[in-house]
């Protein structure tokens, strides 16, 4: 069953949003060593890695411990203003004392049928023998309903084997990389960070409306075990 919890403005939200963070990563590191988080792109994730970078939550994560994953990635140089893994390497990363070797990003700069499949070889060999379990994967919603990259209408929305995809998305006639539903579903922890007015229309289709994934592809995200947690704020909830 999902959780939705509502705070007053997105600084309120990325600072709980921090702990939650810190929470799981405790858990996770307590119980199995080490804490997988995936991250999102996109403007209200960034918050949140802002936080994660400052006091007090910089020093409450073991980052020695930490294993950094992408949820999606577009098909650019990691150095490119476009690129997921360099909007949370200049918000999170260079911040924290986390292990290059522990930070796994999609190459966004190769061939996206090679870029998908790399990173899907890097997941089976660190999950191996296990399936995909994510300790915590964080996503956004776009206003068409699009989540990681997973745009309505889209072939990886169908996708019921692979890891993670290569998704060609006509609205912005480009490539995008993706984890695939089955992956994402299989987390321990799902995090939607939600903020703003312009969010509420769709946050109350993909919440409350009919189960349309085609059309909302973040209703596709349904965790077979794990916790779902919609962390929003109440512009963006003022719909529901
Ligand atoms: C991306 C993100 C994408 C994002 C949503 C919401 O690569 O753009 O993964 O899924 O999370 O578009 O972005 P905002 O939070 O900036 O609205």
């Amino acid at each position: 069953m999902a959780e939705i919890v509502r705070y007053t403005d997105a600084e309120a939200l990325a600072r709980a949003a921090a702990q939650q963070v810190v929470l799981l990563a405790q858990q996770a590191i307590s119980t199995r060593g080490h804490f997988s988080i995936v991250l999102s792109g996109g403007s209200t994730p960034r918050m949140l890695y802002e936080a994660l970078a400052r006091l007090p939550f910089r020093d409450q994560i073991d980052w020695q411990n930490t294993h950094v994953f992408w949820g999606d990635e577009r098909c650019v140089p990691p150095d490119h203003a476009d690129s997921n893994y360099h909007m949370a390497h200049k918000a999170l990363l260079t911040h924290v004392p986390v292990d290059t070797k522990q930070i796994h990003r999609l190459r966004g700069e190769d061939a996206p049928d090679l870029a998908a499949s790399t990173y899907e070889t890097a997941l089976k060999r660190f999950f191996a023998p296990q399936s995909p379990q994510f300790d915590l994967i964080l996503l956004g919603l776009g206003d068409d309903g699009h989540t990681a990259s997973l745009f309505p209408g889209t072939t990886a929305l169908h996708e019921e084997t692979r890891w993670v995809a290569a998704n060609y998305v006509p609205k912005l006639a480009a490539w995008r990389l993706t984890l695939t539903p089955h992956v994402i579903n299989q987390a321990a922890a799902i995090v939607f960070l939600v903020v703003g007015e312009g969010k509420a229309d769709i946050l109350r289709e993909v919440v409350h409306g009919p189960y349309q994934p085609e059309l909302y592809p973040a209703q596709r995200i349904e965790p077979e075990t794990g916790r779902l947690i919609w962390m929003v704020d109440e512009a963006a909830a003022s719909l529901l």
